[in-house]
């Protein structure tokens, strides 16, 4: 019995640690987490109060109704104007923000408002041939082999853009029937 002291002071240790912790977690622990599961159940009205960072396309298109016509008109009308050029929230609330005449130079002057896509990078990755890809999604194996095949001079600048208009994908051809650089607006 002679260390019977020690073990008694081991389990008060213990004991004030866990009532300790105890204490602590009925503190910090939110009272609405886990009602529904392991997390705090008001996160997903705090979640649904934030602003949607995407407009949508028909929103672009009150603006850009050019390219907004050619877009949905043309063949191009799955991939949105937002796949391709991010989301747009900031982009609109500067119009917002400044109704007045001078909006266009100000909406300008957000720089990374709203993405100006590269023109192959995002192409690729839709038209690029994986196996994992739908076979009806018209695909290219090789931008090399794609861009000889019809008439192109492939260098490492080489753009689908150079070629396809991105938001009607048609290829202009010359009197020679070699592609010619697209406008890009409508
Ligand atoms: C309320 C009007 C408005 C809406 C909505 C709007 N834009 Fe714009 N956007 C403008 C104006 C104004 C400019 C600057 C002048 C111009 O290029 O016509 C601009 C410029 C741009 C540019 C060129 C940016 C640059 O760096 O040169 C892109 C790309 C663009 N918008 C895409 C979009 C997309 C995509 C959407 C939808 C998510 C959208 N816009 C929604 C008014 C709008
Ligand atoms: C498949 C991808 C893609 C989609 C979808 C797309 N765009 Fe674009 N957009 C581009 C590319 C690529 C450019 C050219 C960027 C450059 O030349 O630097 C561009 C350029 C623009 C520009 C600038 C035009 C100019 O004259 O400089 C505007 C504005 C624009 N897009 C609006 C839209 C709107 C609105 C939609 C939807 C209706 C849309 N885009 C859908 C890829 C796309
Ligand atoms: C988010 C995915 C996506 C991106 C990014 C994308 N595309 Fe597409 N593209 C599609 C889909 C989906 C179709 C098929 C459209 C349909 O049938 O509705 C298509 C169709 C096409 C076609 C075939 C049109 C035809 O003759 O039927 C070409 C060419 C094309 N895209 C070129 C491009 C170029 C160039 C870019 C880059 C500027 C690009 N795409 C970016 C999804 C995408
Ligand atoms: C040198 C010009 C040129 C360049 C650069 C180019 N294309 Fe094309 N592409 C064409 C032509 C021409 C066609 C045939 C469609 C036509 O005649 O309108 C075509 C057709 C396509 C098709 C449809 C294929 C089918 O099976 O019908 C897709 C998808 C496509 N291109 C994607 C791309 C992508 C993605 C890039 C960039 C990585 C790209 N192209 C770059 C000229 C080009």
């Amino acid at each position: 019995m002679r260390h019977a002291g020690h073990f008694l002071r081991l389990v008060a240790l213990v004991a004030v640690a866990v009532v300790g912790f105890l204490f602590v977690r009925s503190q910090v622990v939110p009272k609405d987490f886990g009602v529904t599961g392991h997390f705090r159940l008001s996160a997903i009205a705090d979640e649904g109060k934030r602003e949607a960072r995407h407009i949508g396309s028909d929103a672009c298109a009150e603006c850009h109704d050019d390219i907004g016509k050619s877009w949905k008109t043309g063949k191009h009308h799955t991939p949105q104007c937002e796949n391709c050029h991010g989301p747009g929230l900031m982009h609109t609330k500067v119009v917002a923000e400044e109704s007045t005449t001078a909006y266009p130079d100000k909406i300008l002057k957000l720089k990374n408002a709203i993405k100006r896509p590269t023109g192959i990078q995002e192409c690729k990755w839709c038209h690029l041939r994986t196996f994992e890809r739908p076979s009806t999604l018209k695909s290219i194996a090789n931008v090399e082999a794609h861009v000889s095949e019809h008439k192109g001079t492939f260098t490492k600048d080489t753009k689908c853009i150079d070629c396809h208009n991105p938001h009607t994908t048609l290829v202009t051809f010359d009197a020679k029937g070699l592609p010619v650089k697209p406008k890009i607006a409508p």
